[in-house]
């Protein structure tokens, strides 16, 4: 498990970046950049490129890799855990986050895709066929339990720092709203029954839409909802209080929504979800920080010249960790010379907070 210790002694090693680029995360502290997996083909040759990517940035000052059990059939989680063993740096240094919701392949996409769940999930009684939402997606609890521990095996950890319930959303192709909070409550009970075993410290959502769309939307979710839930699991398991601490959403140069649309229902009325989460004391992690690539090519002139960095990728990413309740951007990097020039964006200072809602105006 990450340790507060472990990862102050970590930024202490590391103290040659920007100001403000190690963020409090729980007792700990975090990179404000993270590595991310979820892009690639499922090879061996990206599984090796991976491998030299993440043991690169957390030698280089990043210490938060982000996963999930689904992403290249779990070859992502797996590559994760051995670069972690590899990498010459503690692994309490390194805070490790991993998902589920997706049912998951094993290690290359099945001839049947139907067929492998069928057998491997629900012949087998660890999926109810009535609980798949698009033959794919399920957050009852005995799944989520059951690929708990088959992550903590991919990870080769025997705890996971973040475990995310995955895309909660995609429930609601079949179920109403308030079922799927009540869903969602049910996978929170499980979660913090696996936080007071120790096999996860804190727990969170990561989502697509749901945090970052209006209220009307059909993806649409409630954050404060959500935290009432995770509140309410806690109470319910005897927990003296929730290890709810973060949410994903999707935050870049053109997908500003979780800081612009104010969906969600604050004390003093309607606020964005990044402000929401900050005033719940909540981290955001944020995805595609970079636009899956694009912000590499192609940034609106305005707002790169705001921006500190010597590569378009740079200030790409710094644009995602200046915004204010942002605890980490997520950057997939896959290679080698993709995790110096990432890791190397920390080195210059983000956008402070009026500078960054100048950009806005
Ligand atoms: N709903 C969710 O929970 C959700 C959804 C999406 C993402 N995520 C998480 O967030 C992470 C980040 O999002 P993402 O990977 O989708 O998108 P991203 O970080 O915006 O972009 C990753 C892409 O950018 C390329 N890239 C990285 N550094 C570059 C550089 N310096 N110059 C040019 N290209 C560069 C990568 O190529 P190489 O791979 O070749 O380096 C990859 O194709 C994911 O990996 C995942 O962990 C979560």
């Amino acid at each position: 498990m990450a340790t507060r210790a472990a990862t102050w002694a970590y930024r202490d090693d590391h103290d040659d970046f920007a100001r403000t680029f190690f963020r409090r995360f729980g007792s700990g502290v975090v990179s404000s950049i993270g590595v991310g997996t979820y892009l690639g083909d499922p090879t061996d040759e990206r599984d090796a490129a991976y491998h030299d990517a993440i043991v690169t940035a957390l030698e280089g000052g990043v210490n938060v890799v982000d996963t999930a059990i689904n992403y290249r059939h779990q070859r992502s989680e797996r590559v994760v855990g051995r670069a972690i063993a590899d990498a010459d740096v503690p692994r309490e240094a390194v805070v490790v986050a991993t998902k589920g919701g997706f049912v998951p392949f094993d290690g290359e996409r099945p001839a049947d895709p139907g067929a492998f769940v069928q057998s491997e999930y629900v012949d087998t009684g660890i999926v109810d066929a009535d609980e798949l939402v698009s033959g794919q997606h399920c957050i009852a609890p005995q799944f989520l339990d059951d690929q708990l521990d088959r992550s903590l095996s991919n990870l080769g950890l025997d705890t996971i720092d973040c475990y995310y319930v995955h895309n909660p959303e995609t429930q609601l192709a079949d179920h109403g709203r308030d079922e799927v909070y009540d869903k969602l409550e049910a996978a929170f009970e499980q979660l913090e029954r696996r936080a007071a075993d120790g096999d996860l410290n804190h727990y969170g959502v990561a989502t697509w839409e749901a945090f970052r769309v209006p209220k009307d939307h059909e993806s649409y979710l409630s954050l404060p909802e959500v935290v009432e839930r995770a509140r309410a699991a806690a109470k319910t398991v005897g927990n003296t209080a929730t290890h709810f601490r973060a949410i994903q959403c999707p935050f870049n140069v053109f997908m500003a929504d979780a800081f612009t649309v104010e969906a969600h229902d604050g004390p003093d009325g309607p606020q964005s979800a990044l402000w929401f989460a900050h005033e719940a004391g909540l981290n955001v992690f944020t995805s595609a920080s970079i636009l899956q690539g694009r912000l590499a090519n192609e940034m609106p002139e305005s707002v790169e010249a705001k921006l500190d960095g010597e590569t378009r990728a740079q200030r790409a990413i710094n644009f995602a960790r200046s915004a204010p309740g942002v605890t980490c951007s997520l950057v997939g990097m896959g290679s080698v010379e993709h995790a110096k020039e990432n890791v190397e964006a920390g080195r210059y200072e983000p956008l402070g907070a009026d500078a960054f809602d100048a950009v806005f105006e």
